[in-house]
C-alpha cells in the first residue's frame, strides 16, 4: 500500500527551493515530495494539499516532525481561496504530481482497479457525491460514449457504452471488466483500462480541475518562481503542454508590427519532458508512463 514517489529528486530539483521561501504541494499522497522540500526549507514554509483523507491521515503521520507546514484537506482547484486564509498571496514554488497515489489503487473498496472486484466507487474526495456507479448506471448512451472516447481514448466506446446499458444494473467492478472483456477481448493491454481511466477522469471531473488550477498557479507564483507538473497519461499531458507554451510565446496575429517588450508570464525551463530513468522505472513499475514539465514566471 506504500507509495513509491515518482521522479521524486528531479521534481525538488527543479523546484529550485529556497531556504525561506513559501511552497506548495498540490497534491500530498504519501508525503514524498512534500518530505524533500521540507527537509530543504530553513525558515520557509510549506502548504500542502490533497482531497483524500487517507492520504491527509497518511501524511500528517509523516510530516509530523515539521512545524513549517500545514496540511489541507482540499481540492486544489481551491487553492487561491485556502492560502487567502492564511494570508497567502504569492508562492515561490508549485508542485503538482497528478494522478493516484498506490494506496488509493490499492485500496479494495474504492474501486479505482480493475483487478479488484467491488463497488463501482472512484472518488479521490470522498465527501463527493458523484461515483463511477452513478455515471455507469445513469447517464445516457451518447454522453457514456462520449466520455469514454474522450477520456479514455477508447475506440469501442460506443459498443461499450450500448453492452453497459444493456446490462444495466452494473453492480461491480467485475461486472464492468466482463462487459470490456466481451467487446475487448482481442486487446493486447487490460480490456477495460481505458473505461476506467475515463470514469475516474469524469468522477474527479479531472481535466476542468487541472485546467483550471494550472491558471491559478501561475497567477499566485511570485517572478522567478517555478511550475513543476508530473503527469501519467497524454490527456494531462497535452493540458500541461498547452498551457505553458500559450504563456510562454505571445502569438502577434500576421502583418502586426513586432511590439518590442511584450514579456510573456511563463519561460520554459524544460522544452521536452523530463521522463524517468530506467532504473527507476525497473524498481517502480507505476513510475512508466510519467512525464513533467517545468516553467518559471517572468
Ligand atoms: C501521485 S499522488 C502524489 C504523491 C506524492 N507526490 C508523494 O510523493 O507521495 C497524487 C495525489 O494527489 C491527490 N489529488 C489528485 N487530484 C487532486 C486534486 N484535484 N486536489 C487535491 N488532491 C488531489 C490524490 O488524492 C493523490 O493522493
Amino acid at each position: 500500500m506504500k507509495h513509491v514517489t515518482v521522479l521524486l529528486n528531479e521534481a525538488i530539483a527543479y523546484l529550485n527551493i529556497k531556504k525561506d521561501g513559501i511552497y506548495i504541494d498540490a497534491t500530498l499522497g504519501g508525503a514524498g515530495h512534500s518530505n524533500l522540500i521540507l527537509k530543504k526549507l530553513e525558515s520557509g514554509f510549506l502548504y500542502a494539499f490533497d482531497q483524500d483523507l487517507a492520504a491527509i491521515k497518511i501524511a500528517s503521520e509523516k510530516l509530523s516532525k515539521y512545524q513549517n507546514k500545514k496540511i489541507i484537506h482540499a481540492n486544489f482547484i481551491n487553492i487561491t481561496q485556502e492560502l487567502e486564509k492564511f494570508n497567502i498571496k504569492e508562492v515561490d514554488g508549485i508542485l503538482l504530481d497528478l494522478g493516484m497515489s498506490s494506496f488509493q489503487i490499492d485500496d479494495k473498496k474504492r474501486g479505482f482497479s480493475y483487478l479488484v472486484d467491488t463497488n463501482l466507487d472512484m472518488r479521490m474526495n470522498q465527501n463527493n457525491n458523484l461515483t463511477a456507479s452513478d455515471i455507469v448506471n445513469n447517464y445516457k448512451l451518447d454522453d457514456l460514449t462520449k466520455i469514454f472516447y474522450e477520456y479514455g481514448e477508447e475506440k469501442n466506446s460506443y459498443k461499450i457504452a450500448r453492452e453497459i446499458i444493456k446490462k444495466r444494473p452494473i453492480l461491480s467492478t467485475k461486472m464492468l471488466v466482463d462487459i470490456c472483456d466481451k467487446i475487448n477481448y482481442n486487446r493486447k493491454g487490460h480490456s477495460a483500462k481505458k473505461i476506467f481511466q475515463a470514469l475516474r477522469i469524469e468522477v474527479n471531473d479531472e481535466i476542468n480541475v487541472l485546467k483550471e488550477a494550472l491558471k491559478k498557479a501561475l497567477d499566485i507564483l511570485k517572478p522567478g518562481g517555478r511550475i513543476v507538473v508530473i503527469t501519467f497519461h497524454s490527456l494531462e499531458d497535452k493540458i500541461v503542454k498547452h498551457f505553458f507554451k500559450d504563456n510562454a510565446i505571445i502569438k502577434m496575429p500576421k502583418n502586426m508590427p513586432i511590439i518590442k517588450n511584450i514579456i510573456p508570464k511563463l519561460k520554459f525551463i524544460t522544452k521536452k519532458p523530463i521522463y524517468p530513468t530506467e532504473e527507476e522505472i525497473i524498481n517502480n513499475s507505476r513510475s512508466k508512463s510519467a512525464k513533467m514539465r517545468v516553467a518559471q514566471k517572468n
